[in-house]
């Protein structure tokens, strides 16, 4: 089994160099892939350095060249990186896309996402290399292996959505940021952050579903013991999209002066749809107190009580005792 696993490890190796290759030194490559990067203002050292490629806008480029060096037809569908199609001939699953390869943290290529080009609404914007033996996605962060000595440096880790925001947050010269590609954040995730720091700061897009991942994530964060923080963008705004407008110098200030703990942007947030209705502002604190509820350490959680208290104007001792009955409840 082990040796199965080997094969796709090394095809996928394999196949992040043919996407490099075709990128750097194909002429549809170069006009196509590379100075599409180029004009989303990626530097050639992060182009590099993440292993950034193209895949040629063709049927079975990949699968025709690796066939010929000798890879095996199961090991290409093994990968996801060939289908096979309804008469039994395989086809590759990324065509005409720019390519971010996706690394375990040891530094392994695992998997990919492909970026189309096209701007038609039919088009999926990605696609992802199917789970595979050594792709499981809930259990992989992109970017953590170009990230785990900065985040153990910074002793926190930035978490954002997507492959482009990873790149651009790197390139700002903020390295300690990694992204839960392909799928919503899971606890494996948490967990696999959780070796390399407890602080979480998470930096999703400033649109709708932004905010939303952003409370499902940080309730999640906290029962994972970690701690986390909440940098709203404004305008839609996501990271990537921020750097290039006003710069990466101007991301750092941005994220300074707009860092809230949990508590504040859970407030802040939930009290805007609330607006002055007391029944709605009494489910606010309730929904509070139950993400304090979560954290497992008591004198960490008093101390959120408090904040709380000040923020909403309510009595610690009436925090308090809600907080106890939630806990009964859950033991
Ligand atoms: P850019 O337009 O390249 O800047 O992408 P983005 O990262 O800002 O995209 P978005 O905020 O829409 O999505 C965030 C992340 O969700 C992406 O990086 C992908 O990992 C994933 N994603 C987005 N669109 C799709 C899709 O159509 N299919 C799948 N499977 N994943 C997607
Ligand atoms: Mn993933
Ligand atoms: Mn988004
Ligand atoms: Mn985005
Ligand atoms: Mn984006």
């Amino acid at each position: 089994a082990d040796d199965r696993r080997e094969r796709l490890y090394t095809l996928s190796a394999r196949a992040g160099k043919f996407f490099q290759e075709t990128m750097w030194e194909t002429e549809e490559g170069k006009s196509i892939g590379l100075s599409y990067f180029k004009e989303r203002g990626f530097r050639d050292d992060i182009i590099r350095k993440f292993e950034l490629g193209y895949s040629p806008d063709d049927w079975d480029a990949l699968s025709g060249k690796v066939i010929a060096e000798g890879f095996k037809e199961d090991v290409l569908e093994a990968t996801g990186l060939a289908i096979r199609n309804d008469k039994g001939k395989l086809y590759d699953r990324f065509r005409g896309r720019v390519m971010f390869p996706i690394h375990n943290f040891t530094g392994r290529l695992i998997g990919f996402g492909g970026r189309t080009l096209k701007t038609e609404k039919s088009v999926p914007k990605y696609v992802n290399s199917p789970e595979s033996d050594i792709y499981h996605k809930s259990n992989v962060l992109y970017g953590l292996f170009f990230a785990r000595k900065a985040i153990r440096d910074e002793d926190n880790c930035f978490l954002v959505e997507g492959y482009a925001d990873v790149l651009s947050v790197h390139q700002a010269g903020v390295e300690n940021v990694v992204a839960s590609s392909g799928t919503s954040l899971t606890t494996e995730q948490i967990r696999l952050i959780g070796r390399f720091t407890r602080n979480i700061t998470i930096l999703y897009d400033g649109d709708a579903a932004g905010i939303k991942a952003s409370l499902r994530g940080l309730d999640m964060i906290l029962e994972e013991g970690l701690n986390v923080k909440v940098v709203l963008f404004a305008d839609g705004h996501d990271p990537d999209s921020y750097v290039k407008q006003y710069g990466g110098p101007a991301l750092k200030t941005y994220i300074e002066r707009n860092l809230q703990d949990f508590i504040l942007f859970k407030t802040t947030m939930l009290l805007k749809y609330a607006g002055n209705d007391p029944i709605k502002r009494a489910g606010v604190i309730r929904d509070i107190v139950e993400s304090i509820a979560k954290i497992p350490d008591g004198i960490k959680a008093s101390v959120f009580v408090r904040e709380c208290s000040s923020l909403m104007q309510i009595e610690e001792r009436v925090l308090i005792s809600e907080l106890n009955k939630i806990r009964l409840a859950k033991s």
